[in-house]
């Protein structure tokens, strides 16, 4: 990995202070790659630009030449934040204030996605203040599953002023994971554009500093580059403030999919302070302990003929199928059973290709009495990944399958959930805020 990724981002600031901003950064040796500062709406509706920042030691030169304005939050420093993001101005909207209601904690979820972090926290007691999402199929999804969002769910994070964002409980984030996946064969990591937006939780950090933060990413993450890439992330993240813990946890505890994924949790170092009972434990999943529902097949709907021929598989799709599994290794080798969902344990993981590359990485559900296996259902994929029945799905049924298997598994974000929330009551109960709220808790 290139040192110098690390140091690209923007320096957002009051348009009136670009020149005397630029100057000050000449005059240490940096040069701004571009002349034109690009506009940047702000809650203040104060006029303000940003600055690309790609010059090696340009970081170092932002922090000396206007140290005294990021302190006192005049100017923003965006680690990662690209020219490109700025290009398109997004389209304005005021802070809106999220629905009030009594609420044990509250949190934020960038990347949100259709909302899996705050599906799992909600039973907690949890209340989203504020959540950030570009991909437009995803959007109405997550507005139709959280009434009031509309007042907070803007798009994309490089847009957003982090101190416009309200002050939270608990950070979470399940950030773009394809530049560490496996599945991804290309693996660029920081290189990639999805790379660099992990800035951007770190920028948030910084400015906002929540007690706590809980991140989700590929277990990939843990061996790419040799490690690299997390230590800088685990670095990045202890800089900002915090003591950083993770682990790969298997969702196959809580539904019936085997599902790993890196947990990345970090509480704030003055409220963490190690050896004494204020510090956080990563929770342990108890030995044994059994997904509910307990089996894939218990996952299964009861379809009518219609809807069941709809999800068949064609002659040539399962032809496509036995020839990609087997290639020239046959039936020996590869026996097409593996190819099937095992209905009396668990699925194997889900992709968001899960029906658009299904030659590839998908299982398929026996059917028998002749007939070729059906694809799973997008309910049934929701199911694997721990949704209730309640949770409304994307109209398009394509989106809907994508969604389910780009999303976080809840059940598992309500067990890190809790843990977190646990230390939060027990720690931060002092903090102003907190305790105000505490008679709003609920039982
Ligand atoms: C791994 S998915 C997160 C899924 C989510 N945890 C869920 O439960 O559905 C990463 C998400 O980040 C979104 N994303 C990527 N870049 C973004 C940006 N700059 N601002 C906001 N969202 C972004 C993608 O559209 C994608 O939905």
């Amino acid at each position: 990995m290139s040192e110098w990724t690390h140091d690209i981002g923007c320096l957002i600031l009051p348009s009136s202070s670009i020149q005397k901003a630029k100057q000050s950064l000449l005059r240490r040796g940096w040069v701004p790659p571009k002349g034109v500062p690009y506009l940047y709406p702000h809650p203040s509706r104060t006029a303000h630009a940003v600055i690309a920042v790609t010059h090696p030691e340009a970081l170092d030169a932002v922090r000396i030449g206007s140290w005294s304005c990021l302190e006192a939050g005049t100017y923003e420093w965006c680690q990662g934040m690209r020219l490109e993001d700025t290009v398109r101005p997004p389209k304005h909207r005021a802070a809106t204030p999220s629905p009030q209601g009594p609420s044990r904690f509250t949190h934020v979820e960038l990347f949100a996605g259709i909302g899996g972090f705050s599906a799992g926290l909600a039973p907690l007691g949890g209340r989203c203040v504020f959540a950030s999402e570009i991909d437009q199929t995803k959007v109405p999804v997550f507005y139709k599953n959280f009434p009031g969002s509309e007042g907070f769910l803007w798009g994309n994070i490089s847009h957003v002023y982090a101190s416009s964002i309200p002050d939270h409980d608990i950070l979470t984030a399940g950030f773009p994971c394809e530049p560490f996946s496996h599945a991804n064969f290309t693996r660029q990591g920081f290189d990639d554009n999805r790379g660099q937006i992990f800035w951007q939780i770190v920028r948030v950090l910084e400015m906002k500093q929540p007690p706590c933060f809980l991140l989700e990413n590929v277990p990939g993450l843990l061996t790419f580059e040799d490690g690299t890439a997390l230590k800088v992330i685990k670095g990045a993240l202890e800089r900002a403030g915090y003591h950083v813990q993770y682990q790969v946890l298997n969702a196959v505890h809580f539904v019936p999919q085997k599902r790993k994924r890196l947990y990345i949790i970090g509480t704030r170092r003055d409220l963490d302070r190690a050896g004494a009972n204020s510090s956080f434990v990563f929770p342990v999943v108890p030995e044994g302990q059994k997904s509910v529902p307990r089996t894939s097949g218990e996952v299964l709907e009861v379809l009518s003929e219609d809807k069941a021929s709809h999800y068949t598989l064609s002659d040539t799709q399962w032809k496509h199928v036995v020839e990609t599994w087997q290639s020239d290794k046959g039936e020996a080798a590869r026996p097409i059973g593996k190819k099937l969902m095992r209905l009396e344990g668990w699925a194997s993981t889900l992709t968001k290709n899960y029906k658009r590359s299904y030659r590839m990485y998908t299982e398929f559900v026996h059917q028998g009495g002749g007939r070729n296996p059906r694809f799973l259902t997008p309910r049934e994929c929701m199911r694997l990944m721990g949704f209730d029945d309640t949770f409304a799905l994307a109209e398009a049924e394509g989106d809907a399958y994508a969604h389910a298997g780009s999303a976080v598994c809840p059940p598992v974000i309500t067990f890190l959930g809790k843990a977190l929330v646990e230390w939060l009551e027990n720690v931060v109960s002092h903090e102003k805020g907190f305790e105000e709220r505490k008679g709003e808790m609920l039982p």
